[in-house]
């Protein structure tokens, strides 16, 4: 577990811009090694589920390339792009599962499309079966369920399965426990460090869960500004003298006793 990400990495941000009416991301320089967990921390609004997004090329930026795996998503052409879109699996913030869609079928759309079609309708369900099952839900209970019909964090697990089931390299989780209470979340985030491990990914987790995020990762990021304000370890993280970064740790524990009942603290 390095400080400065020893492993080779995976996942580079390199000079991203993004401007929507003002600009958002302001030349984003940042690595991540494989096989680490990373969290990238950041006030509501900075632009953190942007730059994820950019990652699978669900965005576009301005300026600048995202390489995956060696690979660049914005001028590797339409085959790098779907070889990096089955690399990665995508954890949305609000599960963002298909209203109309049983839990079958929503978790099936996590499978790249020649893949699905590839298959028998039984080993597609076998598939969903075992990502349900990873997630700690009971196929046989939830398969035939709308989203509706679901508690919220049942609908989070949902998202994660869909997120697996096509066995990514590389989990982007945004904001995977914002909105739960204190008990879900500590649950979410065991989910995450033990989906991580028994899949062998590399996970990027964007959180409002500062003390979560430095408990679980091996490296962390702050995102303020439009760019990387910080990247290190979690110790670092605490010991920074920046007071940017002081200022934003103490304004997250203060939130997080005021959100002991598990109301999301106004970061999106
Ligand atoms: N598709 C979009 N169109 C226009 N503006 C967007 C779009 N996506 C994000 N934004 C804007 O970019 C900024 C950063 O958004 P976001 O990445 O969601 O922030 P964060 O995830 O850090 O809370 C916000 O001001 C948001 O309104
Ligand atoms: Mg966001």
């Amino acid at each position: 577990m390095s400080d400065q990400g020893g492993s080779e990495p995976i996942i580079q941000y390199c000079g991203i811009h993004k401007a929507f009416d003002v600009p958002v991301l302001r030349g984003v320089d940042l690595s991540v090694g494989e096989g680490e967990m990373f969290a990238l921390f950041g006030p509501s609004g900075t632009g953190k589920s942007v730059l994820l997004k950019t990652t699978m090329g669900l965005i576009q930026p301005d300026q600048g390339d995202v390489r995956v795996a060696g690979e660049s998503v914005f001028y590797g052409g339409p085959k790098a792009l779907s070889a990096i879109r089955k690399l990665a699996g995508y954890v949305f913030q609000n599960a963002a599962l298909f209203d109309s869609l049983n839990v079958l079928d929503n978790v099936l759309m996590g499978l790249p499309e020649d893949e699905l079609y590839a298959l028998s309708r039984s080993e597609a369900a076998r598939k969903a079966w075992n990502a349900l099952e990873l997630v700690n839900l009971d196929p046989e209970l939830v398969f035939a369920k709308l989203p509706a019909e679901l508690s919220g964090g049942m609908k989070k697990r949902v998202g994660i399965a869909r997120a697996i089931v096509g066995r990514p390299r590389i989990l982007l989780w945004d904001e995977p426990t914002t909105g739960l209470d204190p008990v879900n979340t500590a649950a979410v985030e065991r989910l995450i460090m033990r989906l991580s491990r028994e899949l062998e990914t590399t996970s990027l987790i964007v959180t409002h869960d500062i003390e979560g995020g430095l408990a679980m990762c091996d490296r962390v990021a702050m995102l303020e500004g439009g760019r990387i304000r910080f990247s290190g370890s979690p110790s670092q993280f605490r010991a920074s003298p920046d007071p940017v970064v002081q200022a934003f740790v103490d304004r997250a524990a203060a939130e997080a006793q005021l959100d002991l009942a598990g109301e999301p603290s106004g970061v999106s």
